[in-house]
Parts: C-alpha cells; structure tokens; sequence
C-alpha cells in the first residue's frame, strides 16, 4: 500500500517543519495526511488508513465532526480572544461549569490550558503555592513512578519515569524522586500481580519516609497507564493503598489523567472506578477537545482554590488560558460525548476489541500480553509467550510494527519508552465512536500486521 519503508530527509522548503526536526534516517516514513473522517485517514497518495491508537490516544471523538467544526467557526466569529487576566468570557465560564459537574464532587474548579505538559505543570504549579501560602514551604519533592509519562516542557521531563532522559537532563532539571510502577506482566520472582502492587505501594511509603513527609509535595500517578507503560491497570487495592499513604503523610496524590479521563476507560474519569480512592488533583487533555483545539485541564476542589485565592490567589497563567475557541471546541465535543453516548460505548466497543486481541493471540505468539480498560487498549509484543521475553531492542520492534501497519493501511501509535526497558507494546485506541464493521476491520488489517511483523522478526 505505502510504497517506501525508507527515510523521509527533508528535501525540499516545503519539508522545512516538524519533518526537519524529527527525520532521522532508518526510521519510519511518515505519510503526508491530506484528510480524516470518523476513523479514517487519507494520504496524498490516495492511500486509506485507520487511526488505530486515536493518534497519540487524542482523537476520541473521531475526525471531521461538523458539529465540532461548526461550533469552533461560529465562535471564531464571535469572539476569538479573550485575556483571562483581564476579562472573563462566556465559552470558558460554559466549558469549566459542565466539566466540573461531569467530574463530580472533590473537582468543582477547573483551570484550562493548552494541553497536558502545561496542565501537569500547572497541576504542580498549584498545589507548591498552596504549601508556600499555607505555611509548608518545605515541601517541594514530587513522587513519581519508573516508568511513567507526564509531558515534554523540562520541569515535566524531568517528572517523567524514563531513564533514557538522564543525559538530557543533567545539569538541566532535577530529575524527581521515583517508585517502581506496579506493572503486573513480568514481576520479580517471589511476586504475583497482586503482591508487586503492595510492594510498590510500600515503595511509596518508604520515599515518603527516605524524604521526609514535610519536604514531600505530591505523588503523581497515570491511574490507568498510556504508552509509558502499555496501558498499565494497578489493582483496586493498590489505589486504597496510595490513597491511605498520602492521606497519612500529607502528600497530595495527582492522577495524570491527560491520556486516559474523558471517557477513554468507561467512566468518565478512570478515578471514577475507583471512588473510595479519588486524588486531590486531575489533569485532563487529549480527548477534551479531541484534537479540534490545543485544550487541557487542572481539575481541583473547591475548597483549596477558594482558600487559595483568600491568600495569594493563583499567580501563574499562559495567554492561551480560558482561550474561547477551544472552550467552544472542548464544549461541542461534550455535545458529541452526550449524544452517541460515547462513555458508555468505551466499554461495549472495548469489551469487542479486547476480545478480538485475544483471537488474535491465540494464533500470534508474537502477542504476550492485552491490557488496558475500556477502550485504552495495548498490546505487548514478545519474542516468547511462555517465558514473556521480550524481543531484543535491536529488532526495533515498536518501528517495525508501525512500518508492517502503513503497509496494512493502520497508523498505530508505538515508540520505544525507556530505551525498551520494560518491552515493547503499541497503543489499540481506536475512536470511541468506531462501528461493529470498523472493529472488524481494524483487527483483519491488524492480524495482516503482526503476521508480517512475525514473519520478519521471528
Ligand atoms: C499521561 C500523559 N501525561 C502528559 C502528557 C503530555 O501531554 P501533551 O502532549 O498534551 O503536552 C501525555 C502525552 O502523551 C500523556 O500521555
């Protein structure tokens, strides 16, 4: 279908943007995408691919939605800026109202941005001016999990859990405390699924103590992961756990929900499975404006924003804070949530395409593992399904499986994720709103690829 498995170099002043930047030779061409409908996307060749993973898992809505479209363009034309600092504007104030009332009691205040580095950094911007106003300046180390992704701006970097990042960051940032993610595929020898999830809770607790709970801000965590981990999903007993530790030590516990909230996981944040373990904080993106607008959330109580704001108030902000055409954006999106019921969909569509994984597997030995919730799928790929040893780094196996899917007419969603430490999986997040028929096709095309894949590094 694509005709090329090599390199695109720049070769021309039209190449001169984000294709200069990341163009390396040997690695995976990159169609030039013309247009996009629900689940489909077409390139200058003519070529029909389906948008497997949502992009990186942002399009839940699907592509070429006239309402969204309509409602962006109308507001366009109405009012398209507004400083925040100076003005309220009507969007923002709509848009803020309905995503806190979807998120329920503990998230009644919602800052927005332009997406999720900037709502992480914001989320931890927040809860360090609330210790300073609140009389805990000490407390300035944030918790994180190896492996784990929390964005790309520096002070997010260096939160990240990815130890090919240590070079980069040297001398640059402070690369945050970490516990061990409680990833249950391959555990030590004397674990289960289970018992490793109590192990890195314990983990946690000993950094609390190691660093001393004054000096501790907060443990962020990706409560069902994204591509850091292959769509991570700890155990029920794990977030009581986290939730009991943080409480006890007065750490704030952030669930970076950038990835997998807006419905992606059957409620409509992933924190809603697990009510008696909610965080203080959420960070939400992707999905809110499901790639029509830059768009991202800090949804926080009421209570430590109104208490705040009697103190110093929040001091930080961007100019594109509150920005009306992606409140528009992000409130047409929630139009299209509420009418094709796309929360609910998540679990019926994903409950299908998990199973269809699992068909697969039975005949793919390539397939290690399927995990994930509702419709934030992935699958691990190993050179070995008795043992789960992973394929060798060398084989490339997150860039061949993308190369084997352009050429079955599938974008999938894989890169190595520190260094191919943990394995090599790719994202299966297709839109919420893809078919019965879709899914079917999606896994036909899928099957193809991995056989492929397969027959090259098997
Ligand atoms: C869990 C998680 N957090 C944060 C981010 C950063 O979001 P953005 O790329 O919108 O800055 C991502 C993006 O992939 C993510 O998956």
């Amino acid at each position: 279908m694509v005709p090329t498995l090599s390199a695109q170099r720049p070769t021309s002043p039209q190449d001169a943007g984000q294709t200069a930047f990341y163009a390396k030779s040997g690695t995976v061409p990159m169609p030039l995408i013309e247009r996009a409908a629900g689940i489909h996307m077409w390139d200058s060749a003519g070529n029909r691919y389906i948008d497997v993973s949502s992009g990186p898992v942002v399009s839940n809505i699907g592509h070429g939605n006239a309402h969204v479209a309509d409602a962006i363009a109308a507001q366009a034309r109405t009012l398209d800026y507004a400083f925040p600092r100076l003005v309220r504007n009507r969007p923002n104030m709509d848009y803020t109202e309905r995503l806190a009332a979807l998120a329920g009691p503990g998230f009644e205040r919602v800052c927005l941005t332009s997406g999720g580095s900037e709502a992480m950094e914001n989320a931890i911007k927040f809860l360090r001016q609330y210790a300073v106003a609140t009389g805990k300046p000490a407390k300035t180390q944030v918790i994180t999990c190896q492996p784990s992704y929390h964005g790309a701006t520096i002070a997010t970097l260096a939160m990240n859990g990815d130890v090919m990042l240590a070079p980069f960051l040297d001398g640059l940032a402070q690369v945050t405390p970490k516990v061990p993610a409680p990833i249950g595929y391959r555990v030590p020898g004397n674990h289960d699924a289970d018992s490793y999830a109590r192990h890195c809770a314990d983990c946690l607790e000993a950094k609390i103590d190691e660093l001393g709970a004054d000096n501790v801000l907060a443990f962020v965590i990706e409560p069902v992961g994204g591509l850091s981990t292959g769509a991570v999903v700890p155990p029920h007993s794990y977030f009581r756990r986290i939730r009991e530790i943080c409480n006890r030590f007065n750490v704030h516990l952030v669930f970076d929900e950038i990835l997998c909230g807006m419905g992606r996981t059957g409620k409509f944040l992933a924190a809603h499975h697990w009510p008696d373990a909610l965080p203080d904080i959420v960070t939400l993106a992707k999905g809110m404006a499901s790639g029509y607008s830059p768009l991202g959330a800090v949804l926080a109580p009421a209570s430590m924003v109104d208490e705040l704001a009697g103190l110093s108030g929040f001091e930080f902000q961007y100019s594109y804070n509150a920005n009306p055409i992606s409140s528009a954006a992000g409130l047409a999106v929630l139009d299209e949530y509420e009418r094709l019921d796309l929360v609910n969909r998540s679990v019926t569509c994903g409950e299908r395409l998990r199973q269809g994984l699992k068909d697969l597997q039975t005949d793919l030995p390539i397939i290690g593992d399927i995990r994930g919730k509702g419709m934030l799928l992935a699958v691990e790929l190993v050179a070995d399904q008795a043992s789960k040893a992973p394929l060798p780094n060398e084989l490339q196996p997150t860039d061949r499986v993308r190369v084997h899917g352009m050429n079955n007419g599938l974008i999938i969603y894989s890169r190595p994720t520190s260094g191919g430490k943990y394995g090599h999986w790719f994202m299966v997040s297709p839109p919420l709103t893809i078919t019965d028929d879709e899914i079917s096709e999606l896994l036909g095309r899928l099957g193809d690829t991995l056989r492929d894949l397969s027959a090259e590094l098997l």
